[in-house]
Parts: structure tokens; sequence; C-alpha cells
């Protein structure tokens, strides 16, 4: 069979993890895919920089959007990151050029999953975003495949790995918070703006997501409010220790019987439940589904060979010729449902 022809916008932790992964695991890759996964070209800002990866086999495209439409692609790879700006432009091209699309970008899924799903479906091509929630853990498939015939009345857990290896050090070692957040940037962990980490927006980017797809509901991340972990002290975290709980920055979607709820924030949880026991970047989801019961989702939710991990999954599913609806159902059915309220009660 002939390769898939892959053209990668963003070199960054994610884009050279994918790379270097590709590379490395080139063989089972084929042979589990069916078909060689090629990488034909890619895009980043700069040329010259040093990335520790021979580039000279890739045809380089300075713009993003022409990148997009290159002729020998047959999917785009955008792991440039923003709601909007290049990613999105980006994202249009390589849909409206007919090719398939795959992302670790939850800013963009979240604030425009919808309208690239429909375009997505038009075209008849894949949209997938994996690596959006939770880095290296499956919790997309999971609930978009796994538990596709439940009603789900509750999805929440630790959904960034920056916060919690944060709120982890600060409990274990009682050390200040800015020394750890650049530990975990230089680690790779962080966003570009690590205030959408320490804030709780990415957090809160990736529960809209889940919650789309767990309930069947329209993306609405303008609804959702979220605040961090800023005014955390390691005195906080100690006090609560003594009380017999953990601080752990959660995202909470329900679907009680006042409407849709969707929130993030810092959180006390006891000793006894799982959430407490997840530390430094690992991610862990639980979705209460009605005929399964309760589904915990854990692994490592931030970094380079995680994500890269999730991209390569959805690349070896395009391969594999499964394309879908990206969300739980086609996008014309998920725009008539009603959006997850701001859960003001
Ligand atoms: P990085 O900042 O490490 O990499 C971003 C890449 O995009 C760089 O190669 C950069 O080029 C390139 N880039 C930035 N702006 C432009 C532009 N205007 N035009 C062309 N290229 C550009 O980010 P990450 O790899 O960490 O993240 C990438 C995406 O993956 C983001 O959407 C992020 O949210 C998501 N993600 C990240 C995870 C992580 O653990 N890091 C986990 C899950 C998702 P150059 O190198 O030349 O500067
Ligand atoms: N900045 C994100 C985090 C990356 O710390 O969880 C993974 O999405």
């Amino acid at each position: 069979a002939e390769a898939l022809r892959v053209a990668l916008a963003g070199l960054g932790t994610v884009g050279g993890g994918v790379i270097r992964l590709l590379d490395a695991n080139a063989e089972l890759i084929t042979r589990r895919a069916g078909r060689r996964i090629e990488v034909v070209a890619v895009s980043a800002r700069d040329r010259t920089k040093d990335r520790g990866i021979d580039l000279s086999r890739f045809d380089w495209v300075d713009d993003p959007v022409a990148l997009a439409r290159h002729a020998d692609a047959d999917v785009v790879v955008e792991l440039v990151g923003g709601s909007d700006g290049p990613a999105l432009a980006l994202a249009r091209a390589a849909l409206g050029a007919g090719k398939s699309f795959v992302t670790a970008n939850k800013a963009m899924i979240a604030h425009h999953g919808l309208e690239l799903a429909q375009a997505a479906e038009a075209s008849q091509r894949a949209l997938k975003f994996e690596a959006a929630v939770a880095g290296g853990v499956p919790v997309i498939k999971g609930l978009r495949e796994g538990a596709a015939a439940n009603e789900i009345g509750r999805v929440y857990g630790i959904l960034n790995g920056t916060c919690n290896f944060i709120l982890s050090k600060m409990e274990a070692e009682g050390r200040d918070f800015a020394e750890i957040l650049a530990e975990a940037q230089a680690l790779g962990y962080a966003e570009a703006d690590p205030t959408f980490d320490i804030d709780g927006i990415d957090a809160a980017h990736k529960l809209s997501i889940l919650a789309s797809i767990a309930f069947g509901t329209q993306p609405a991340f303008g609804d959702l409010k979220a605040s961090g972990i800023r005014h955390i002290l390691a005195a906080d975290i100690a006090e609560a220790a003594t009380l017999g709980y953990r601080v752990r920055l959660l995202g909470i979607a329900d679907a009680g019987a006042h409407g849709l709820f969707q929130r993030v924030h810092a959180h006390l949880v006891p000793l006894g439940h799982p959430l407490a026991h997840v530390t430094g970047s690992t991610n862990a989801v639980v979705a209460e589904g009605n005929f399964v019961g309760r589904l915990l989702f854990q692994g490592p939710g931030a970094g380079d060979g995680p994500t890269a991990s999730a991209v390569v999954a959805d690349l070896i599913d395009i391969a594999r010729g499964e394309y879908g609806p990206p969300y739980a159902m086609p996008a014309a059915a998920l725009a008539a449902q009603p959006a997850a309220d701001s859960g003001e009660r």
C-alpha cells in the first residue's frame, strides 16, 4: 500500500517528539497501520534552529498555510498552538484542500471544534485530536468509542499536568510555586503562555472538549468558569493534609437535574479518593456511565513522548481508513444540541 504522507507544522516539544517517535518505531508502526507513515514536509518559525533532528529529508515550507495545501500531503498535523492565528488558518486550509487533519491544540478545538468537524465531515476527511486532552491517555477514544453506548452522568478529573506537577511538588518538597513552574516549563509540560496552565484555562479547554464528547452537547468553552492555583500556598497544602485532604485542580462536568454544569477550580480531594494519589504531570479522568459504571483513565498528561504517542495513534487510525465523526455524533446532530451552561446555580 502507498505511504500515508504527512505535512507537519510545529517542530517544538510535541512536533519534535512526533518525528522521533515515527523514526524510532517505524517498523512496528508500518505493521500496525498497514502502510508506512511518512513525513514529507515541515514548517516552523525558525529554519536555522538546531532541533537535534535531521530535517534535510523533508521539504521545508516557511508559510504554514502553504504547508497545509502541500500537494504531496494526505494529512496535515498541526503542533503550533494558539486558538486562532496560524493554527486555525492552517486547519481551515488543510480541511478546505481535502486533507485529513490531526492536532494536539485544545485551545483551537475548544473554540472552533464544531466548525472544523463540520468542514471535515463535508469533505469526508478525518479530524482527530486525541492528544488535545490528557496527553498520552486515550480518553477521547475511550469516551467517544469505548463508552459510546452509555449515558454519561459526570466526567471529571485532573486535566493539567503542569498544575498537578506544581501542587504535588509543593506538597512533597514545601517549595516555592515559581521555582517549580520553571521546572515544568523546562520539562516541556507548560503551554507557550504558562498562565493558561496556572489560571485553569488549559484545563477548561480540555474539559469543554470532554463534556461535548461525553454528553453530546455543543462545545461551549465560552460558558465555562475557571480559576487556577496561583493563590495556593505551600501552607494551605500542609493545612489540608492535616485534615486528610490533598489539593488538586479539577475540571468537573456534570449532567445534573438542573442542566449541564462545567467548572474548573482547585478542590480538596479526600485521601480515600484515587485522584488524591495522582502526582506529577499525570492526568486522570473519571467518567460515570449508566451501564459501564465508573471508568478511570490515567497516565502521562504532558511532555513530548506521551503527546507524540497520541498524535501518532491518530495518524495510524487515518492510515487504516478509520475516519468516523470527530465527536461522539455527526457534527450536524451536535450543532442541533444545546450547549452546556455555566453551572451558575
Ligand atoms: P512549542 O512551543 O514547543 O512548539 C511550537 C512550534 O510551533 C515551534 O516549532 C514553533 O517554531 C512553531 N511555531 C510557533 N509559532 C509559529 C508560527 N507563527 N508559524 C509557524 N510555526 C510556528 O509547543 P508544544 O510542542 O509544547 O505544543 C504544541 C501544541 O501541542 C500546542 O497546541 C499545545 O497546546 C499542544 N500540547 C502540548 C503538550 C505538551 O506537553 N507540550 C501536550 C498536549 C498538547 P520554532 O520552533 O521555530 O520557534
Ligand atoms: N500544558 C499542558 C499541561 C500540556 O500541563 O497539561 C498538556 O496538554
